[in-house]
């Protein structure tokens, strides 16, 4: 079942331009299974109506805490059943009340009265997000642990282009589900992910990849980021956004890889090597466009290097690998494990239909040492990478306490 379902979201809606955005938030959420109530400012009522988002399907929507109605403590009582507060777009104005206690409308009441997470996705014109007092706002309410996405750089209602956009939906919404998340669990760790193809040239125009889309990967980095990891995402070529708090790391060959995975895997407690790494390089790299002349041509390949025996000392605690295989799945996974030394390896198999290259979903088995084996179902990859690193923090969390003991 996916992680979002059956959760309640406030979802806090202030006046800017941007509060159209809020619109799809809303539905992402609900598309995801989500119970989700809209508290809007009076300012925000002069962009987007109430009605939109009852109408999308909000279970409630409070603007106006002094109207009559059933629960005279709605003002506040939101706040107990709310799991998360999502304040998108977040005002400069709003910023400023929670900043300094200041409860005045509906928003931030029940703001002030919440004691979970708050994720902030500032949205204004540059000069307001300049402003001194704004980012001492911002810096002071982070520092008391809420939390912030964006804004982004990009095109402003003011035509030009600059900080103040609020981030898109689809990334609020990743960011939010990230919060979900304990993020206690790998507080203070550092996990690299790799993800994605590598793409080894042939010529100035030409290469071998492979069909890796990276968001197996991107999903795994995105959790461990939720369970409060510092995550290195170390990707080949693919069209993804970076998940929230994730630091990118872009390569394109197997060698990159390797450079990347050597560097950043020192002190790392876990390493997901999720990437499709080509097996094979062209032997002799043509800096010339090579020519068409015969009806068949022959390329000699080289075996690029095990990216997981070349880190020696600086292997991570735990190790985690993956097999893509068409055949004899178990059997293989197995054999890769072994050899490898894996802590325990996520087997999938690319031509299973609806799952794997490609496509939002999955389905694996995770096979580990001392015959040990999970089935997981079919399910969204963010779910599955969920699954995947509980399995894995258990397995630090032991490795932890043994060497505990010896000491
Ligand atoms: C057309 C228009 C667009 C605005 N856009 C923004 C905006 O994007 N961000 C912002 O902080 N304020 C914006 N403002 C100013 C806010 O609406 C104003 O500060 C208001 O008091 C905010 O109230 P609230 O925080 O209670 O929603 C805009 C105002 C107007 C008239």
């Amino acid at each position: 079942m996916s992680l979002m379902n059956g959760k309640n979201i406030l979802l806090g809606v202030s006046g800017g331009v941007g509060a159209f955005k809020a619109c799809e938030l809303l539905r992402l959420f609900l598309k995801a299974g989500s119970g989700v109530r809209v508290i809007m400012t009076e300012s925000a009522t002069k962009f987007v109506t109430p009605l939109s988002f009852q109408s999308l399907g909000a279970e409630a929507v409070s603007y106006d805490m002094f109207a009559e109605k059933r629960d005279t403590l709605e003002h506040v009582s939101w706040a107990d059943w709310g799991e998360i507060l999502v304040i998108a777009p977040a005002t400069a104005n709003i910023i400023g009340k929670l900043a300094n206690g200041i409860a005045d409308e509906a928003l931030s009441t029940q703001a002030i009265a919440f004691d979970g997470n708050i994720l902030l996705a500032p949205a204004m014109n540059v000069k307001m997000y300049n402003n001194k007092t704004v980012r001492k706002n911002i810096e002071y309410l982070n520092s008391i642990g809420v939390n912030f996405i964006g804004p982004e750089t990009g095109q402003l209602a003011s035509m030009i282009t600059a900080a103040g956009r609020m981030s898109e939906p689809e990334l609020v919404f990743k960011r939010t589900r990230q919060l979900l998340l304990n993020r206690s669990s790998l507080r203070g760790k550092k996990v690299i992910v790799t993800a994605g193809p590598t793409v080894e040239p042939i010529d100035p125009v030409r290469s071998i990849s492979n069909y890796s889309s990276g968001k197996m990967g991107y999903a795994l980095a995105d959790a461990a980021a939720g369970f409060g990891a510092d995550v290195n995402l170390i990707s080949g070529p693919v069209h993804l956004d970076v998940p929230p708090s994730v630091k990118i790391i872009n390569v394109k060959t197997a060698e990159e890889m390797l450079s990347a995975v050597r560097k950043e895997c020192a002190g790392a407690d876990l390493l997901y090597m999720a990437a499709a790494v080509a097996d094979y390089r062209p032997s002799v790299f043509h800096r010339q466009k090579i020519k068409r002349e015969k009806d068949s041509m022959r390329l000699d390949l080289r075996a690029n290097p095990d990216i997981l025996k070349s880190l020696g000392r600086n292997r991570p605690k735990v190790a985690i690998g993956f097999a893509l295989e068409t055949e004899n799945i178990k059997a293989r996974a197995i054999e890769k494990l072994k050899e490898k030394n894996l802590d325990f390896i996520v087997a999938n198999n690319p031509t299973e239909k609806g799952v794997g290259f490609g496509s939002d979903f999955n389905k694996v088995a995770l096979y580990g040492k001392k015959g040990f084996n999970l089935i997981l179902e079919k399910a969204e990859k963010f779910d599955i990478a969920v699954k995947i690193i509980e399995e894995s923090i258990k397995l630090l969390n032991k490795r932890g306490s043994k060497r505990k003991k010896q000491n």
